[in-house]
């Protein structure tokens, strides 16, 4: 018999779905500081349709996408989907996950109840006419990140994803190590060896901002494993050896400089003079970190309004900025004529498809990029979590929740029971 609810880590048999669930929720009424936004109420396991899996989920993943669900900026998330025709007055967050299925829509194949996954969290409509010819379907007009744009993301004791989401849990994480990876790493994944023309080569100098960071972790990695040569940039010196232990060549503190933000305007000599004489001494501090005078051939981005101007001034000739964010802000400032004079490419870029996820997973599986866990919460703590990421108090690395698991450490459901 199903019972109601199953506390957190009372296993229900396999493939037995309880009615009702514990979650982390937050709703439009407590927008605002993820400490308070989030809060623990019990709802309906979400029912699956043709496609889909229902996945028990042992840990999942903080990322920042989750710190501007809980502020409600610069999307509503609850309102956006309630205009789409969805009910539910509440947002599931959570966009990475590891856990076990527990339940499988009529018509999925590669993918059975008890199967270990880890999620990656593209979600597209299967039947978009773009997916349906093979395009890629991160460009689809039908895309959404779960548990971000979905509702029944990862911080709650089922989710509801589309079985493609589905990837093998390499066997040697523990849930935690397992949950917390994904997103950034096959975002990063995405922007080194997504595009054509500009994909990641063997030698090629990469200049890494926010090396310390959940993304920033992954980018060495991916750069390393692959032979090239990862310039990483910090705030303060302790992040260093985290950079170089995890295969940057060099790394730069960019507390040395102070021309951060968008740029001054051509006509203003001075304050262009100043700017350009920073940029040109970075630069330099480039050059040393690298060991040799080669300028990058991709700079990985994401801070945006803040650092935008020394990236693509930076970026060799022929080279691309690959950007899949803009934490300090969106107003992105180039100077032209750099940007067309050497022929620079300035590339957005969103999560990851399928064959990337894949590809950022076979890395892990195979011990050639490592989660870079650094601290674990309690599921009461989902908010805590949040709150440290949004005021950049976070450690270095990816932070995981464990939610079914009870403890750190498990690995496989039989040792969870
Ligand atoms: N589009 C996508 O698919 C996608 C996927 C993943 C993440 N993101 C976005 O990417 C951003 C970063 O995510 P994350 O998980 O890597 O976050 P994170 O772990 O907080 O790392 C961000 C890093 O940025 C650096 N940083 C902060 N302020 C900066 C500034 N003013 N100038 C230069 N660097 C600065 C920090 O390093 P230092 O202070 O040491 O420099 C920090 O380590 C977030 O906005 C997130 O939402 C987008």
């Amino acid at each position: 018999m199903n019972e109601a609810v199953y506390g957190l880590g009372e296993v229900p048999p396999l493939g037995v779905v309880p009615e009702r669930m514990l979650a982390q929720l937050i709703r439009a009424e407590r927008f605002g500081e993820p400490k308070d936004a989030f809060r623990i109420e019990e709802v309906p396991v979400p029912d699956v349709g043709p496609h889909d899996a229902l996945v028990y989920v042992m840990a999942a993943g903080v990322n920042y996408n989750n710190v501007w669900a809980a502020m409600g900026v610069p999307l509503n998330v609850i309102a956006s989907r309630q205009k789409q025709g969805e009910r539910e007055d509440f947002h599931i967050g959570g966009s990475d996950a590891s856990g076990v299925v527990w339940k499988v829509g009529a018509a999925v194949k590669d993918l059975k109840v008890g199967d270990e996954v880890v999620l990656h969290c593209g979600s597209w409509d299967l039947a978009d006419p773009h997916v349906v010819a093979g395009k890629d379907p991160m460009l689809a007009p039908s895309q959404r990140i779960w548990g971000y744009e979905t509702n029944w993301g990862s911080f709650a004791q089922f989710t509801k994803v589309q079985a493609h989401q589905c990837l093998p849990k390499p066997a040697h994480l523990s849930w935690e190590a397992a949950a917390a990876y994904m997103l950034v790493g096959a975002t990063a994944y995405r922007m080194l060896h997504g595009f054509s023309g500009n994909t990641l080569q063997p030698g090629d100098a990469v200049l890494i901002w926010g090396g310390g960071g959940g993304l920033g972790s992954m980018a060495i990695q991916i750069v390393r494993a692959h032979g090239a040569k990862a310039v990483a940039v910090v705030s303060s010196d302790d992040k260093s050896d985290y950079c170089r232990e995890l295969g940057a060549v060099g790394v730069l503190n960019r507390k040395n400089f102070h021309h951060w933000g968008m740029l001054p305007h051509w006509k203003d000599d001075v304050a262009y003079g100043e700017w350009l004489g920073q940029a040109k001494a970075f630069g330099r501090a480039f050059w040393e970190a690298l060991g040799e005078k080669q300028n990058p051939a991709i700079v990985f981005e994401h801070p945006g309004e803040a650092t935008l101007p020394t990236s693509v001034f930076l970026c060799d000739t022929g080279g691309m900025v690959v950007i899949c964010a803009g934490t300090t802000g969106y107003n992105a400032t180039l100077d032209l004529r750099y940007h067309w004079m050497r022929q620079k490419r300035l590339q957005g870029s969103h999560f990851a498809n399928d064959e990337q996820a894949r590809g950022l997973n076979e890395l892990v599986a195979a011990g050639k990029v490592d989660p870079c866990l650094s601290r674990v919460f309690q599921f009461a703590e989902t908010g805590a979590a949040h709150q440290l990421m949004r005021e950049n108090r976070h450690p270095n690395g990816n932070m995981s929740i464990l939610v079914n698991a009870q403890r750190a450490g498990l690995r496989t459901l039989v040792e969870s029971r």
